[in-house]
């Protein structure tokens, strides 16, 4: 892998066709959506849909997100048993209310012991390498606690420490902390990519300038804008910012993208034109027909349909 520029996990988007769209365009690495481990272990059929992959759809990781460290190493077993993943990630970053309140995703910053018996039971366990997920924080901004918590995880044998720049409190919004990133980056040995508003290359470098992180994960900045991969790159490369993509390319991109979906995703037909009318709208944010080109795929009852539509728009 010679670019550190992954595509970020993230539920309920990066399944098979958008891993596609984004190793086509640049993403040097992708993960699989969020697992739950219980799901796993007790059989929720949903589970397969979401490791659905196929050759060219590598390398590739999972991310399990439990807070039971015999649910977790027993999920994770089976998993790796059914597919073939370069490492798994231990979820510490989920703010949603639902999995906190369980000790899981974010939970685990504030129960760092057993967020490191986790990390330990997997790593002495499984022949991958295992990784964490972690935002800067809980509830506070600590500098101090949050290089505690990212050395726990490397002394418990965890082998890179993807950090998002948020509280779990500040969920999606508001500024990125640098600073605590590149404090564990300066405390770790193990490699740190940092996460937060890498939305251009810009914010890109930014992010690798101000932390010193080994690599970057790219979130939302990659939703109906999967180019932003390899402008990331040439940027970094040679400092030239690329021209946006002509509205054919778009177009032609997100033609690819729905015909992944199409081809690839188990969802009954009125989930999936729904499904692939949010992928659309994305792809057409910031266009000066917006509003309008939004509100027409938003009755769109078909895939020949919403092709034509893309074919009409200019
Ligand atoms: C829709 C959505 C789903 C996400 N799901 C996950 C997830 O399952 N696991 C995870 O570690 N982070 C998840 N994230 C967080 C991202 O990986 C990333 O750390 C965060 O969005 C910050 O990056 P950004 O500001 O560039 O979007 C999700 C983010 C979004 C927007």
């Amino acid at each position: 892998m010679n670019s550190k520029i992954y595509l970020a996990p993230m539920s309920g988007v990066t399944d098979l066709a958008f891993r596609l769209v984004s190793r086509r365009l640049g993403a040097s690495h992708c993960f699989f959506e969020m697992l739950d481990s219980k799901a796993i272990v007790y059989g929720n059929q949903k589970n397969r849909g979401l490791i659905k992959t196929i050759k060219k759809d590598s390398p590739i990781s999972a991310q399990l997100l439990g807070a039971d460290p015999s649910i977790m190493l027993d999920a994770a077993e089976q998993l790796i048993s059914l597919v073939d993943i370069s490492f798994l990630d231990i979820n510490g970053a989920c703010p949603v209310k639902k999995v906190t309140k369980k000790g899981a995703g974010a939970a685990l910053l504030k129960d760092t012991a057993l967020f490191g018996r986790i990390i330990k039971k997997l790593v002495s366990k499984l022949r991958i390498p295992i990784t964490v997920k972690l935002r800067t924080g809980f509830d506070k901004r600590d500098i101090g606690e949050c290089v505690r918590t990212a050395e726990e995880c490397q002394e418990n044998g965890a082998s890179t420490v993807f950090i998002h720049g948020r509280t779990m409190s500040q969920r999606y919004s508001g500024d990125i902390d640098y600073e605590s990133i590149k404090a564990v980056k300066k405390a770790l040995k193990i490699p740190v990519f940092g996460s937060g508003n890498i939305f251009n290359p810009l914010m890109a470098k930014k992010m690798l300038d101000e932390t010193g992180c080994d690599g970057i994960l790219v979130a939302r900045g990659a939703l109906g804008n999967p180019w932003i991969f390899k402008d990331i790159e040439s940027y970094l490369k040679n400092g030239e910012t690329s021209k946006n993509p002509t509205p054919s390319t778009k177009k032609k991109i997100l033609k690819a993208h729905l015909a992944y979906i199409e081809k690839y995703k188990d969802m009954g037909p009125a989930n999936k034109i729904g499904f692939m009318g949010k992928i659309a709208m994305w792809y057409f944010k910031g266009h000066y027909n917006g509003t309008e080109i939004r509100s027409r795929i938003s009755n769109i009852t078909s895939y020949d349909e919403l092709i034509n539509l893309i074919d009409s728009v200019q």
